[in-house]
């Protein structure tokens, strides 16, 4: 009889704690580098989103197109209501809008935007990113003013910008770097191109240490790039070669544990800065979005771009704390 009044119980939507497991919705948080720690900060605000509205967040590490589409199908046999990805390559767009839709599972991306096969933004799908062009001038301000207060030569100076301008935003943030190193006088020769074969440390290093290999004559060094890894690839790389800490300025992009455990070496290295982005808009609020856009139809914003802040050894604990990332 008990067994009997729980069944109809469940069927009448008065169950308990395991109706409820199975009503709550599920979301899926796929992203192209599970190990960097800027996407591991996505995911812990994801998580906090989660707890907040009482919903399933399903977490998968996609670092290539054939795990995208299998992680895609599999959101849909779980039947997840919806996902956001950052993809490891936008050239996937057109295949996962369709996968998304094959699946009936709402679709949002963050960080990376996906293109179509003409190369053009999919500007139908929500998108969360970050203003690109802005924080790379950010990047290339702090790099010239700080070659100013060290007094160095320009013409002694070699930049790196370790490269990877199949992604978009990628190459924005670069150009915006450039475009401030220009108009401060940075001459336009002296700055090398290091194309990076992956958004990782390792494939920095190896980038920027062909570019300073083939460039033997500069005395001082800075360094730019997509992210903090891409940077203290080229930081790692300068070592290497016997470059001091106060030879190079490398300033990066993200602010995330790369950065972090470089400001807390007892020694200053050549990782000046970062710009911190937060990757609690990029996780807490998509994740947000998303569960609003399942429960109340509300659709996101088609394109939101998130800001950046200046950070440094000396103020990283405050700028975290200003902007919520603590
Ligand atoms: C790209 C980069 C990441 C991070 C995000 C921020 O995805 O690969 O390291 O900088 O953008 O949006």
């Amino acid at each position: 009889m008990q067994r009997l009044l729980v069944l109809l119980g469940v069927s009448l939507g008065l169950g308990g704690p395991a109706a409820q497991a199975a009503d709550e919705p599920k979301i899926g948080f796929l992203v192209k580098q599970a190990e960097e720690p800027w996407f591991q900060d996505e995911w812990k605000f994801a998580e906090q989103a989660a707890r907040e509205k009482g919903f399933k967040l399903i977490k998968i590490g996609v670092p290539s197109g054939s795990e995208v589409l299998t992680a895609i199908d599999n959101l849909g046999a779980q039947q997840a209501q919806g996902f956001i990805i950052c993809v490891p390559d936008v050239k996937l767009g057109s295949a996962v809008v369709a996968k998304a839709g094959q699946n009936k599972l709402k679709l949002m991306t963050v960080d990376d935007r996906l293109v179509d096969g003409a190369g053009k933004p999919i500007e139908s799908v929500p998108h969360m990113g970050i203003s690109a062009q802005k924080i790379g001038e950010l990047v290339g301000k702090t790099i010239a003013e700080e070659i100013g207060k060290r007094g160095w030569k320009l013409e002694e100076v070699g930049a790196i910008r370790v490269s990877y301008d199949q992604l978009p935003t990628a190459k924005e943030r670069t150009d915006g770097a450039i475009a401030s190193l220009t108009r401060a006088g940075f001459p336009g020769a002296n700055i090398l191109n290091a194309p990076q074969a992956k958004t990782d440390t390792e494939a920095a290093f190896n980038a920027a240490g062909i570019a300073m290999t083939k460039n033997p004559k500069f005395k001082y060094w800075v360094a730019f790039g997509l992210n903090d890894e891409a940077v203290l690839g080229a930081v790692r790389a300068a070592e290497g070669r016997g470059v001091k800490a106060g030879q190079i300025i490398g300033v990066g992009i993200g602010g995330s544990k790369s950065a972090l455990n470089e400001f807390a070496k007892p020694m200053v290295t050549g990782f000046f800065g970062t710009v911190l982005i937060s990757p609690k808009r990029h996780g807490y609020e998509t994740a947000m979005n998303m569960y609003e856009w399942i429960k109340s139809g509300k659709e996101p914003e088609k394109l939101i771009l998130t800001a950046g802040s200046l950070m440094t050894r000396d103020n990283a604990a405050a700028v975290r704390k200003e902007m919520g990332v603590e």
